[in-house]
């Protein structure tokens, strides 16, 4: 069975909790319950994590990407600076999908701007938790 890791960015562990206009009602864990149903009609494993460290993003790439086959991520702010996980999604040389639950592209300036999207094969964004499954199929198609 082929593996996608699942990875959230800091911040995304008050999703239920942070303003439900821009991210939804669904907390982390529906969202991870959501991509491992839709996964499993699929049939492919799911490997979740969350962290808001930076760092530990990067250990759980390197450690788990080795044993993988695509990636879905979410790295909230992340995406607006951090060339350490862009570098750590390159390295890695698997698919990843980019997701944002708020449209990024009608907010601030700043969030236009996505450092880590260029690392992977798509970035969708504005879609609510429906996005998830939407990278799952993406990913799916990719991997086919
Ligand atoms: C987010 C968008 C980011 O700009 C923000 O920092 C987040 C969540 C989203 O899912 O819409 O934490 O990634």
């Amino acid at each position: 069975m082929k593996t996608i890791l699942l990875i959230h960015g800091p911040n995304l562990n008050l999703l239920g909790v942070r303003d439900a206009h821009l991210y939804g009602t669904k907390t982390l864990r529906d969202i991870e319950a959501l991509v491992r149903e839709t996964a499993e009609t699929l049939r492919y494993e799911v490997l979740a994590f969350q962290s808001n460290h930076e760092g530990a993003i990067v250990d759980f790439l390197q450690k788990e990407s080795p044993k993988a086959d695509g990636i879905i991520i979410n790295p909230g702010a992340l995406t607006h600076y951090s060339y350490t996980l862009y570098d750590a999604l390159r390295d890695t040389k698997l698919p990843a999908v980019e997701v944002h639950l708020s449209d990024i592209n009608s907010r601030e300036a700043w969030r236009r701007v996505s450092i880590t999207a260029p690392a992977c094969i798509a970035q969708i964004s504005g879609k609510k938790e429906a996005g998830y499954v939407e990278a799952l199929e993406l990913l799916h198609k990719n991997l086919r």
